[in-house]
This record gives C-alpha cells, sequence and structure tokens, in this order.
C-alpha cells in the first residue's frame, strides 16, 4: 500500500491490485475553528468525524447503486475509516461540480446583487476548478472546453450526472425531513473505456442540509441519516 496524494480530508493510498483505499481523516474544513463547507483549509479536528462522513458516504453511494448510477465505490471499513474504490483519473487538476436548490454560501456572496438569501434555484449545476491558490474560481461550458478540460459533450453528460445524483441525495434526506440547500461532488475518469463516474465522498462535509430552517451539522446530518449503522 503505497500513500499517493495526501489531502484536506483524506490520504489516498495505492492497493496492489490496483485499486484505491480512501482513509477519511477527522480533519474538517473551515477557518478559525469554525467549520465551512465551502472552505480550503482545515479549520479544525473533529473527534469521529472521519468515521461519520464515511458512514454517509457509503450510505448515498450504496443508494446511488441500486438507482443504477454508475460511482467508484467498491466497498467500506467503516472501523478502519477506509473506502475502496477504483482509481480515477480526474478533468485536468481537479473539478468540483456544485448544485443548487437554494441560494447560499458562494453563490449568493457572488450573486447577492440579483439574489435573495434562500431562493429556490431547481438544480441550478455550475463547475468549478479545483485551484485552492485561486479559491476554486467558477468556470463555464465554453471556458472547459477551450481549455481543453472537459468538451462540450462531456459537459452535458456532467451535469446530467450532478442533477441525477443531487435528486437522490435530495430525496434520501427528505425522507428525514430534511431540506438539501446545495451539495458539491466529483467526478473522473475509470476503467480502460474511460466512463465518467462519481468519486470521491458524500458527506455532511460536501453539503449544506436543513431541518426547520437550522443548518444541520455534518456529524447531527450522519447521526440522523444513519443512526444505528
Ligand atoms: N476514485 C478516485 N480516484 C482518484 N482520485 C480520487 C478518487 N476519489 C477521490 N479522489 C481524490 O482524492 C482526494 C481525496 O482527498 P481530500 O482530502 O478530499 O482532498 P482535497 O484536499 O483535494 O479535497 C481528492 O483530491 C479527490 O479528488
Ligand atoms: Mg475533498
Amino acid at each position: 500500500m503505497k500513500l499517493t496524494y495526501t489531502g484536506k480530508t483524506k490520504d489516498v493510498f495505492a492497493l496492489d491490485n490496483g485499486n484505491y483505499l480512501l482513509k477519511f481523516k477527522d480533519d474538517v474544513t473551515g477557518e478559525n475553528g469554525v467549520f465551512d463547507p465551502g472552505a480550503n483549509t482545515v479549520g479544525l479536528v473533529m473527534e469521529g468525524a472521519g468515521q461519520a462522513g464515511l458512514r454517509l458516504t457509503k450510505f448515498f453511494f450504496e443508494k446511488l447503486k441500486e438507482a443504477g448510477i454508475p460511482t467508484h465505490y467498491i466497498d467500506a471499513n467503516i472501523d478502519e475509516a477506509t473506502m475502496t474504490v477504483k482509481p480515477a483519473t480526474v478533468f485536468g487538476k481537479g473539478l468540483e461540480v456544485i448544485c443548487r436548490y437554494r441560494a447560499v454560501g458562494s453563490f449568493l456572496r457572488r450573486y447577492g446583487l440579483y439574489a435573495q438569501e434562500g431562493q429556490p434555484l431547481d438544480g441550478f449545476v455550475e463547475v468549478t476548478l479545483k485551484d485552492d491558490d485561486r479559491l476554486d474560481p467558477p468556470i463555464s461550458k465554453d471556458a472547459l472546453d477551450m481549455l481543453g478540460i472537459l468538451s462540450a459533450d462531456e459537459y452535458e453528460t456532467l451535469k446530467q450526472l450532478t442533477k441525477q445524483i443531487s435528486d437522490v441525495i435530495k430525496t434520501e434526506l427528505s425522507l428525514k425531513g430534511i431540506e438539501l440547500y446545495d451539495i458539491k461532488l466529483e467526478f473522473g475518469r475509470v476503467d480502460k473505456d474511460k466512463q465518467i463516474v462519481l468519486i470521491d465522498e458524500i458527506s455532511g462535509g460536501n453539503m449544506r442540509a436543513y431541518k426547520d430552517g437550522n443548518y444541520i451539522e455534518p456529524l447531527d446530518l450522519e447521526r440522523m441519516m444513519v443512526a444505528g449503522n
């Protein structure tokens, strides 16, 4: 097993059989000790955050599998806080795809002149570059194509998958009376045929979820969604 990448919240290991092992850490993104799913820095350490993130990730990836949506997921070991996945190549140096159901976070910071806080957005999809130094800038379909990161056709695939996946997550949350405001996904190409699939994780740290108008912290979200698992 070889460490190939040290991320903000996970370490990535290459296994001898060619698969990857993601180790979920207790590091959480945020600033000055305050959690923020959109932040680009590790702001705090929360005991049990790694295992909780993996539990929720496992729960959602298995729901996606039932729905016939392709992902990198193979299996998970909760005790070890590890997940085995298919190795993927990412687009450029990595993209984040955001699906928004309500105007909050960076959307509101950027478009606050026109958008009201909490305004419904009907599954609006936008793409940002994973570029911590440049604060993950949003990028258009044309720019992605022009810069050779993603073709116009691939963009449409990505957008469609994002809506489909986000709707599955939104529905699962709504079964517990929780409303999804926004979610951040990552995609990559896997296998010989370079199929575009969902990669990375789906945990409280990747989304804003609310109950009765109150934001739900990642650890609470995990307890509410997969209690007893
Ligand atoms: N199946 C996969 N194949 C290759 N890379 C992956 C896969 N799943 C996730 N990753 C990458 O592994 C890293 C996970 O670590 P993380 O701490 O989330 O990193 P980051 O600091 O970039 O957010 C991310 O860069 C993510 O893009
Ligand atoms: Mg990450």
